[in-house]
């Protein structure tokens, strides 16, 4: 049916299910889907050329913004934290309190550097972010049918926004719930504004936004993208959903989570840097 659903990175669990949930959203018009998105390792790279890219968090990690030491530190934070978050033997539960902590003492530091908000166009400007190949399709296409893309992230609003305001692509259509940063009146970074969202805690990130659920109720046909199995509970807010379809990148402990991932998403995408396969479903759908 779609000839992309056959690349060597392409896993499916039911392949069956997954062309029916695709024939079924095809049948319905256009106006009744929304792509809900995770950010970081999603519409973002997570390697190029063998190096990894980094997360919105990491770009402010890697910046002139902060202080060697302070570097030193965060990069110890991620050293310990990144292996639970992707560790298959620890279950969700047990990851969740470890998460909060690597997020709290992530953001504890950021505010201690004092982050500067007129700096952070430079910052990103001079980092590493790469969304992945064919995203400019990916977010032209969703404008040029007013389909709503929601991108959910347990990154920083601020740097997110700024990478696809740089690549162009930050259309009307698109909006974030994220973790955004609040500037005191010299515009240096003071606190989180709101509840932190981590990656375990979407669902209820999704359910203190019914607003924009609500605005969106006759979009019953869901697109998920994500890379964390956390991601899956993003569409929790959506109203009377009818069918849902769900791609998730696994980029890292391939062999450890395919099991997982295959049982929880309908695509699983393995070391695929690319948009190739939800623009080739956006395409079909549209
Ligand atoms: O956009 P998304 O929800 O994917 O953002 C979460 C990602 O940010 C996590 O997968 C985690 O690896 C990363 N992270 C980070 N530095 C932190 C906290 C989280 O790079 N301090
Ligand atoms: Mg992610």
């Amino acid at each position: 049916m779609i000839p992309e659903l056959s690349n060597p990175s392409v896993f499916m669990r039911d392949p069956q299910r997954v062309e029916e949930i695709i024939k079924t959203m095809q049948m319905d018009s256009t106006s009744t889907i929304q792509v809900i998105s995770d950010f970081d390792m999603t519409l973002t790279r997570f390697a190029y050329n063998g190096k990894r890219c980094p997360t919105s968090h990491n770009i402010l990690d890697n910046s002139k913004l902060i202080s060697e030491e302070c570097k030193a530190q965060l990069k110890d934070l991620l050293n310990t934290y990144y292996p639970i978050e992707i560790d298959s033997k620890r279950t969700a539960e047990e990851k969740l309190p470890l998460m909060v902590e690597w997020w709290t003492k992530a953001h504890t530091l950021l505010v201690q550097q004092r982050i500067r908000k007129d700096l952070l166009q430079d910052v990103v400007k001079e980092s590493d972010a790469m969304l992945r190949e064919g995203y400019q399709l990916f977010f032209d296409h969703l404008q040029e049918h007013s389909i709503p893309l929601l991108i959910f992230s347990a990154g920083v609003g601020d740097v997110l926004e700024e990478v696809i305001r740089q690549a162009g692509v930050f259309h009307p259509n698109v909006k974030v719930f994220s973790n955004y940063m609040d500037f005191d009146e010299t515009g240096a970074l003071k606190a989180f504004k709101g509840e932190l969202i981590h990656i375990y805690n979407k669902r209820e990130g999704a359910l203190l936004n019914t607003g924009h659920f609500q605005e969106l109720k006759s979009r019953h046909n869901v697109l998920l993208l994500g890379d964390s199995l956390g991601d899956l509970t993003m569409a929790d807010g959506v109203h009377s959903m009818e069918n849902i379809l769900k791609i998730g990148f696994l980029n890292d402990k391939v062999e450890e989570r395919k099991t997982s991932y295959l049982n929880a998403y309908d695509i699983v995408l393995v070391k695929d840097e690319t948009m190739e396969v939800p623009n080739a479903i956006m395409l079909h759908l549209t």
